[in-house]
């Protein structure tokens, strides 16, 4: 597969469908989210071996915390242990890991450990892992804005907006890929998408797999992006 033409540097991942993946196996939800664990693993190894520059997962957004507190507290027990197991492993893969949200609500522990990773894998030049924890794009759009007055702000300009975003040190997102058959953003980085690609497909988060990476990558590849210009015939 030619990808080396027109090959994404950043590719966001909306991972629907671990409820419904559950259910029609009648599991609880939470066995899909632990199943889509190893959907974001399989994701992160082709990744790398593809070289791109940034994947970022949403993870849990502003609006999860409306889910049964069971499964709120199942969500985070799953990012902790991942955390615990994979960690380690993504610092000597020379990934290096950044975040979107608010992670100070997340429990402590958890924020602790993504605040300690984030400062040890700094410096690695390899994929960057972005989790966005506790995200909302109005809620980053809210909090940009309240920066931008404290600032003293009279007048702002598209990069001051870009600068004080979640991602103001990130690319925006070229390809954003929902799985589920659900074709909407849900309030997933909205600024940064104006110009994204966006890939739909009917597979549950769980059974994500490499060929279905690949085939988004690849429909990428020939699509023609204009960002407001010309056709080129
Ligand atoms: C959407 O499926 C999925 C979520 C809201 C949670 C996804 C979280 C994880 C996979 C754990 C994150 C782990 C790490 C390591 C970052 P859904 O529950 O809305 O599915 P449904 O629409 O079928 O009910």
């Amino acid at each position: 597969m030619n990808l080396t033409n027109n090959f994404p540097s950043h590719v966001g991942i909306i991972m629907d469908g671990n409820g419904r993946w559950a259910s029609k196996r009648h599991l609880p939800r939470l066995a899909g989210h632990k199943a889509g664990v190893e959907a974001i693993r399989r994701t992160i190894e082709f990744a790398e071996e593809f070289g791109l520059k940034v994947l970022t997962f949403f993870a849990f957004s502003t609006e999860n915390w409306k889910r049964d507190k069971e499964e709120v507290e199942g969500i985070f027990d799953i990012v902790r242990s991942y955390a615990n197991t994979d960690f380690e492993e993504l610092e000597k893969r020379n990934i290096r890991l950044e975040t979107m949200g608010d992670i100070s609500k997340i429990p402590s522990d958890l924020f602790q450990k993504l605040l300690e990773v984030k400062e040890k894998t700094k410096h690695n030049t390899g994929l960057i892992l972005n989790l966005a924890i506790n995200y909302g794009a109005r809620d980053e759009l809210v909090m940009c804005f309240n920066n931008l007055v404290k600032l003293g702000k009279k007048e702002i300009t598209e990069q001051d907006i870009a600068q004080n975003l979640y991602s103001a040190s990130l690319p925006d997102p070229d390809l954003i890929i929902r799985t589920s058959g659900e074709q909407r953003l849900s309030n997933f980085m909205l600024y940064q998408s104006s110009y994204s690609e966006l890939y739909f497909t009917k597979v549950f988060w769980p059974s994500f797999k490499k060929r279905h990476f690949k085939k988004a990558l690849k429909t990428f590849s020939r699509r023609e992006r204009r960002f407001g210009g010309n056709h080129k015939n």
